[in-house]
């Protein structure tokens, strides 16, 4: 990521993305000369008006000029303006120029966009962009990458944006790394598999990684990971990887916990043909952790963290899980297992005890867990479920950090829907609620420490196109768990609801 302190003409880029709000569309008229007059007559005919994620793209034409092409792009109202749409509006505009195949791009960041929390939204919009779902197609197929993206600023903000720049681009990058392991089917990232991967990405960051087997993980007591593992030739494994920075403080230490689950049939419980291919994606927690503390190294992030990522394969193999089985956690509870399809919470349960035994004083876990957030929030919003004051931190940083969330109730009583009448708890509460008694069983786990669950199930894969986002794996949950690393030092959290 390049950042220019010239002037947009002067830029060696193919193409030049200026941006304006509907109120502010005429100012683009300075570039009319250069474009030969194309812009005041887009302008004039409305066939640009500054709508959200509209685009314009024409040749510029006088000599005087470096770039050879110009893209204005919309941002819609100026009221409605934010963070995220600086965001979303560098994704479109570079996805654009892609797919015109122009190699390198520049986003001119004036007026609303000068300031560094905007340049790093920029550079994580423009970095996004260079993602490429198309890893097993060979024949056919046009791959046209991105050969370079710039963001142009003014000379005297040109020393605050080039941390900035680099920042938002390592976090891109980082989400585009979690996309890319969300898309590989269940063939090709079996758990084993998973967990080499992702001890590369950590010790591509410099992090300490561990990686436990049937054998570690019996010598643990996790009869819940193993009881899910199970089922599958394929066996379970459990990854943690340590970030521990000389210069942090002993305390906080922030515990990242992400679903791993390679493929998920629902085992025994078996889920219905329809759509199951999606289940490739049960991994995106997991996937989303990894990926979060490695960029969270990169940048040198001053605090403790350590990330816990369970692995398995959900399968009906001959030594599975049956329904009514009971397993005893590592914690000691013991549960019996109603749906052998409500596996998630089983693996993060023996995950987010483990966080603890390592010393995190905070958790956080994220995980594809329930299809009944997608029924209370749809596929745009992630659920947000934990301790209240913590629950309120993350909120705010994820909307900065594009990831919309919104919070959900842990009422004592929905509890009721979690009693056994032989173990301690039943691992699935029904219908009603599905994703609340969900978050309430993995609260059984969290030792009363500060606490958030990411319900990502709705959110971790986009079904449609939109401009700012392909279809497919969306990298969700991995900006907001790196800017929570880089907050919660300084955030004053009470321990009990
Ligand atoms: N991995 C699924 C949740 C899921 C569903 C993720 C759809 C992405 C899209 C999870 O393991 C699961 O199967 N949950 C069950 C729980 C139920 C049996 C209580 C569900 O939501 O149907
Ligand atoms: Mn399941
Ligand atoms: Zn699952």
């Amino acid at each position: 990521m390049n950042v220019l302190a010239c002037r947009p003409g002067d830029a060696d880029t193919d193409l030049v993305i200026v941006s304006a709000s509907e109120e502010q569309v005429s100012e683009l008229g300075q570039w009319s000369a250069a474009t030969g007059g194309e812009l005041d007559r887009a302008l004039a005919s409305k066939e640009f008006s500054g709508k959200l994620f509209e685009t314009f793209l024409t040749p510029i034409v006088a000599d005087a000029y470096r770039p050879r092409r110009l893209a204005a792009i919309g941002l819609g109202p100026q009221k409605a303006f934010t963070i995220d749409r600086a965001r979303r509006v560098a994704t479109a505009a570079a996805l654009i120029a892609r797919q015109s195949k122009i190699g390198r791009v520049a986003f001119v960041a004036d007026g609303a966009f000068d300031a560094p929390y905007m340049i790093q939204a920029i550079a994580e919009g423009l970095t996004l962009a260079e993602f490429d779902a198309g890893q097993y197609k060979t024949a056919n197929y046009e791959r046209f990458a991105l050969q370079s993206s710039a963001i142009i600023v003014k000379e005297e903000s040109h020393q605050a944006a080039v941390p900035a720049a680099r920042r938002g681009q390592v976090i891109g990058e980082y989400c585009n790394m979690a996309r890319q392991l969300d898309n590989e089917p269940g063939n090709t990232l079996t758990p084993s598999i998973f967990a080499e991967r992702i001890a590369d990405i950590a010790r591509g960051g410099g992090l300490s990684v561990d990686v436990l087997d049937w054998a570690g993980l019996e010598r643990l007591g996790m009869g819940m990971l193993l009881g899910v593992g199970r089922g599958s030739a394929e066996p379970p494994r459990l990854v943690t990887i340590r970030y521990e920075p000389q210069s942090a403080p002993p305390a906080p230490v922030l515990g990242l916990v992400g679903k791993g689950i390679t493929f998920d049939t629902g085992g025994i419980s078996i889920k219905p043909h329809l759509d199951m291919d999606r289940m490739k994606d049960d991994m995106a927690g997991g996937a989303a952790v990894a990926c979060a503390m490695g960029a969270i190294a990169a940048l040198e992030t001053p605090t403790r963290v350590v990330g816990v990522i369970p692995i398995a394969e959900n399968m009906p193999g001959g030594r599975a899980l049956r329904p009514g089985d009971v397993l005893k956690s590592a914690s000691g509870k013991t549960v019996e297992v109603i749906n052998t399809d409500s596996e998630g919470r089983l693996i993060l349960g023996d995950a987010l005890w483990y966080a603890q035994q390592l010393g995190a004083t905070h958790l956080v876990d994220i995980a594809t867990l329930t299809g009944a957030i997608t029924v209370a929030l749809g596929k745009i919003t992630t659920g947000l479920f934990g301790t209240p004051a913590f629950v309120d931190r993350v909120r705010e940083v994820a909307e900065r950090a594009g990831d919309r969330c919104w919070p959900l109730p842990l009422f004592e009583e929905y509890k009721d829907q979690l009693r056994s009448d032989i173990a301690d708890l039943i691992n699935t509460g029904g219908r009603p609620g599905g994703a609340i008694t969900a978050a309430l069983f993995l609260q059984e786990f969290t030792g009363g420490l500060p606490w958030v669950h990411l319900d990502i199930a709705g959110t971790a894969w986009a079904e449609e196109n939109k401009p700012f986002m392909p279809k497919g794996p969306t990298g969700v949950g991995v900006r907001t768990l790196v800017e929570v690393a880089g907050a919660v030092g300084g955030w004053n959290l009470e321990s009990k609801n």
